[in-house]
């Protein structure tokens, strides 16, 4: 029998955009793993046939990003609890037997880049207040629970998503208006932003940090640029930060980890090659 070389991917559409690459070539460069790791273009319409073909041509499992990620998780096999949670998929593993398991690792990003950058953090040390309300919303949320939150302030503009979210994870969701979000940070031990204000070429999340405890930890789940201007201000509070491009890296871990038969390691030298990263 001839000798097979790993194989796993990111599947969207559009895909180039995509740092995925990037971070998991780095990772099978420094373990001198022969494996590869490519970017998958597919439509909408093939997702479900292109997920049964690929384990035939040697790949172990692949990354799921816009606009697949519920699509995935309906046509799994199985399903890990985080990712129903979460209603979406962004990391596969295709099984022995055929199908695969569909998984979510955003949620353990986020917690693994936080306690990363400050490890006496925990959920469990006070409210959270979180802004927005869309798929990384969701991702957080159900991190935040999983990890002890007693409570989580959730701030959105259209007030509707953030009550669907609500209804979704149950009593310990307080929905706060988001006009008064910079008050309710008053008492919050934990500050989100999971919208994609402050992104490049969008505009800035525009919150003081007047009403926020001293010893909050503040993060953004944005990493374009690396200190947003919700960061910015918060440090200039005299806040702790912590940027968002660690959840991306920590996002990765399992799914390597299941593909190439190796954890591995989140540390300057990823951030760097990601950060340089040739993307469109
Ligand atoms: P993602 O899956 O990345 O979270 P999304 O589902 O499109 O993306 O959600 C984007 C989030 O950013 C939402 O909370 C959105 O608020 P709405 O639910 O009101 O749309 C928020 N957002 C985007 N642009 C915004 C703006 N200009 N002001 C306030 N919130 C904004």
């Amino acid at each position: 029998m001839s000798e097979t070389v790993p194989l796993a991917g990111v599947i969207g559409w559009p895909v180039g955009h995509s740092r995925s690459p990037a971070l998991h070539r780095h990772w099978l460069s420094r373990y001198s793993i022969r494996g590869h790791y490519v970017p998958l273009a597919v439509a909408p319409e093939d997702l479900a046939d292109v997920l049964a073909a690929l384990p035939r041509m040697g790949f172990r499992g692949a990354n799921v990003t816009l606009p697949h990620k519920e699509t995935a998780l309906a046509l799994a096999t199985e399903a890990s609890d985080r990712a129903r949670a979460i209603g979406a998929a962004n990391t596969l593993v295709f099984l022995p037997d055929g199908g695969f398991l569909a998984d979510n690792t955003d949620g353990v990003g986020f917690l693994s880049n936080l306690r990363q950058a400050q490890p006496r953090w925990t959920a469990a040390t006070g409210p959270a207040l979180v802004l927005g309300a869309g798929g990384a919303a969701r991702a957080v949320l159900a991190a935040l629970l999983d990890d002890g939150a007693p409570e989580i302030r959730l701030a959105n503009r259209t007030q509707a998503r953030a009550q669907a979210l609500a209804d979704a994870f149950g009593p310990k969701i307080r929905i706060v208006p988001w006009k008064a979000a910079g008050e309710t940070m008053r008492g919050a031990a934990t500050i989100v932003n999971t919208t994609s204000l402050g992104m490049a070429g969008q505009a800035p999340l525009d919150l003081g940090f007047d009403a926020a405890d001293p010893d909050a930890l503040v993060t953004d789940i944005v990493y374009q640029p690396l200190v947003t201007p919700f960061l910015a201000r918060a440090a200039e509070a005299g806040l702790a930060t912590v940027d968002g491009l660690g959840m991306l890296l920590h996002q990765a871990v399992p799914g390597f980890e299941a593909w190439f038969g190796r954890r591995p390691e989140v540390d300057d030298a990823l951030r760097r090659a990601v950060l340089e990263a040739d993307v469109a």
